[in-house]
């Protein structure tokens, strides 16, 4: 039996649901609109890399139908970008290549080089790290870590977007615990910006007391919140601030089991 599953989202790109987590990889009211909001425009990312040559690394927590990656190329291709940029995810249970070839990122994005890249990518993939670029997109490389965030061997490069997009802490708690978001601050550049479609007080508090600065903003497709994390508060200036302080206590009385 398959464990992975094809669907349509509301604005007609693909998502897959896991039986193992019994969750949706997107939100079904549209997955590229909730995955443009939440990781490109909320967090400053599209501006970056419009108004800099310089190279920007980006890290996502979950690869799972390669989403992100793909609208990364579509801005870049659509800004007319040639800055360089590192793209690092990690993903421990791929969909197999049969589910893979329902995905419709190529139909809705207009590239049809990204059906052949999807494929390329989900029927070579070996355990530790692997890398791809495509034909048009010399600049990115996708460096994908096959294996567990647990045992990621992380990056030379520091990062300066982390995408931090697990199943809900409530089924995928292994990767919203203060360790992960530890690890993920010694991989950070000092002015690193951490977004997560989450709106949890847990999640926020395990950020807050592995060291991260903590704000919220408005959720992508009539969600109230999300999460934007820094390592440099000035970076949160624009966003409503939450006390850092009083989650860590919140999170030291066991308020969050
Ligand atoms: C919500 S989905 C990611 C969605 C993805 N960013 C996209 O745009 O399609 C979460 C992903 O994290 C992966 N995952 C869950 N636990 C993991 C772990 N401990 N280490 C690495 N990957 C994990 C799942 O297999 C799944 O592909």
């Amino acid at each position: 039996m398959n464990s992975i599953e094809h669907h349509i989202t509301k604005d007609g790109s693909s998502t897959l649901f896991s039986k193992v987590f019994d969750q949706y990889y997107h939100n079904p009211n549209g997955a590229v609109s909730e995955s443009r909001h939440v990781f490109f425009e909320s967090t400053g990312l599209t501006e970056a890399i419009k108004s800099t040559t310089q190279p920007i690394s980006i890290f996502e927590m979950g690869f799972g139908t390669g989403l992100n990656f793909l609208l990364l190329l579509d801005y870049y291709s659509k800004l007319e970008l040639s800055l360089p940029i590192q793209f690092y995810s990690v993903e421990a249970f791929p969909a197999d290549p049969e589910t893979i070839e329902h995905i419709n990122y190529q139909e809705v994005l207009g590239d049809d080089s990204y059906k052949e890249f999807l494929r390329n990518v989900f029927t070579s993939l070996k355990s530790g790290w692997n890398s791809y670029s495509l034909k048009n997109y010399p600049n990115i490389t996708l460096n994908l870590f096959y294996g567990t965030f647990q045992d990621l061997e992380a990056p030379e490069t520091s990062i300066d977007f982390f995408f931090h997009d697990p199943f809900s802490p409530e089924v995928n708690g292994e990767l919203w615990t203060v360790e992960t978001f530890e690890k993920l601050k010694n991989m950070a550049s000092s002015d690193a910006v951490l977004s997560t479609y989450c709106a949890a007080s847990k999640a926020r508090a395990a950020l807050a007391k592995a060291g991260w600065y903590i704000a919220k903003t408005r959720g992508a497709l009539g969600k109230r919140e999300m999460t934007i994390a820094s390592l440099n508060d000035q970076k949160l200036s624009s966003y409503k601030r939450l006390k850092e302080a009083r989650l860590i206590e919140r999170f030291d009385r066991s308020d969050f089991g």
